[in-house]
């Protein structure tokens, strides 16, 4: 196990992540948990937030808030101008075409909630045919199959191997002339899995069906170019990537954004009202009914700045050698079986303990201050196709460490020994 730390540390190119200096900015990762240093390993469900992102919000809330673009005073002014300058950021760290290609949704589940809405309630109809894969959370799935009950629509489902890996053949046969739409997830949150999204969305537009990534496992860990990858909608979370939470992003292509129905009515989403007739704002704004959540907006360009600042190159690769340090260290350790084996993987440990329920094992590590997830992390198809209830789920970013590491296979052992 050390001697894999020491390769690992060695290889390390100049430049690598100052983990130290990274964790210093992080006010929560200072906590002790049981009397033993704190260990975050659930990011994936939700990441920790920096002092920098903090310190925005709270500028933010002292000196600049009003609501935005409704008024000509100072602070209107100054709100707009900063909650805008978040949506450049943000078009800028995925590479969106034009800022109006972003808009600000609560969070992923809000954004594939909205195309639902938007897009399928609009365009699809009975007997067309959506496609999604086995490794879907559930927030896009669910939306999906209210579709099918609404309008007749069909879900067709693209099966995974023994490793959680998509099998592509499969997927190229599902296509037929009612296939209206394909929704897959970019990164599996329960395995890790990263699918080829590029090569994917290209079998689709080969068959002119649109493409809808859930991204949400994959912005806050890897350069995510939603130009390269031609996807027509890309959706993800704030809290996933150092920001805040209530906040979050559905990219889509202009065209397809201005084609789409707007989902919630009220204001800043128009242009003129009258009682014969409302005529919409335009993109984005169309889709952002209501005062929005402008401080965690204004946070969620803080957080990109952030991982900016870091490099999300470097980020991946730190969590990459996490990931192989672990996978290392858990092939000596009997009785487990890791969950999701892709050659292409992201940061992500599934498992599951021989003889223990992983909530046993979430309660006991919780113990040694070793936070993971247990659960079938609102994924439970996924759990079905591995014959399992549940997992226990370690998830790395860029402030996690190889201590870590080990107080995770540290924790397992003893949980190991008390159920022994
Ligand atoms: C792959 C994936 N999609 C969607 C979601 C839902 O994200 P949110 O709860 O932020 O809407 C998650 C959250 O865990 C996720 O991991």
């Amino acid at each position: 196990m050390t001697s894999a730390r020491t390769v690992l540390h060695a290889l390390k190119p100049a430049g690598a992540l100052d983990v130290a200096r990274i964790r210093a900015d992080f006010p929560i990762l200072s906590l002790e948990v049981n009397g033993k240093p704190l260990a975050y390993l659930d990011n994936a469900a939700s990441s920790q937030t920096p002092q920098q992102v903090i310190d925005r919000l709270v500028r933010y809330q002292t000196g600049e808030h009003a609501n935005i673009h409704r008024a000509v005073h100072y602070l209107s002014e100054k709100a707009t101008a900063e909650y805008e300058g978040a949506r450049r950021k943000i078009q800028r760290f995925i590479n969106a075409r034009e800022e109006r290609e972003v808009v600000y949704t609560r969070g992923t589940t809000d954004a594939v909630n909205l195309v639902m809405h938007g897009y399928g309630r609009a365009f699809l109809g009975a007997g067309d045919e959506i496609i999604v894969s086995q490794l879907e959370h559930h927030s896009n799935i669910v939306p999906w199959q209210m579709l099918c009950e609404e309008k007749g629509v069909r879900l067709r489902v693209i099966p995974c191997n023994d490793a959680g890996e998509l099998l592509l053949e499969d997927y190229a046969g599902l296509f037929n002339a009612n296939t209206k739409l394909v929704a897959i997830t970019h990164v599996s949150n329960a395995l890790g899995t990263i699918n080829p999204a590029k090569d994917m969305i290209a079998t689709a537009h080969r068959h002119g069906v649109p493409v809808l990534v859930d991204g949400a496992q994959a912005v806050p860990h890897m350069r995510v170019d939603v130009q390269d990858l031609d996807c027509d909608f890309y959706a993800f979370s704030g809290h996933k990537m150092c920001g805040p939470t209530g906040i979050g992003v559905l990219y889509g292509k202009a065209h397809m954004l201005e084609r789409m129905k707007p989902f919630e009515g009220g204001g800043d989403m128009i242009l003129s009202v009258t009682f014969e007739k409302t005529t919409y704002n335009a993109i984005p704004y169309k889709f952002e009914a209501g005062t929005p959540p402008i401080a965690a907006a204004i946070g969620l360009g803080a957080a990109v700045d952030y991982l900016e600042g870091v490099g999300v190159d470097r980020i991946a690769a730190h969590e990459h050698d996490l990931l192989v340090y672990a996978t290392e260290a858990f092939a000596q350790l009997k009785g487990v079986r890791i969950v999701g084996t892709a050659q292409s993987k992201a940061a992500v440990l599934s498992f599951t303990l021989q003889g223990v329920h992983p909530h046993d094992v979430g309660t006991i590590l919780n113990e040694d201050g070793v936070a993971v997830r247990t659960g079938h992390h609102c994924a439970q198809p996924v759990m079905q196709r591995f014959g399992i209830p549940a997992t226990a789920r370690a998830s790395f970013y860029l402030y996690n460490t190889f201590a870590e590491v080990d107080a995770l296979v540290a924790g397992i052992r003893r949980v190991q020994k008390i159920f022994g």
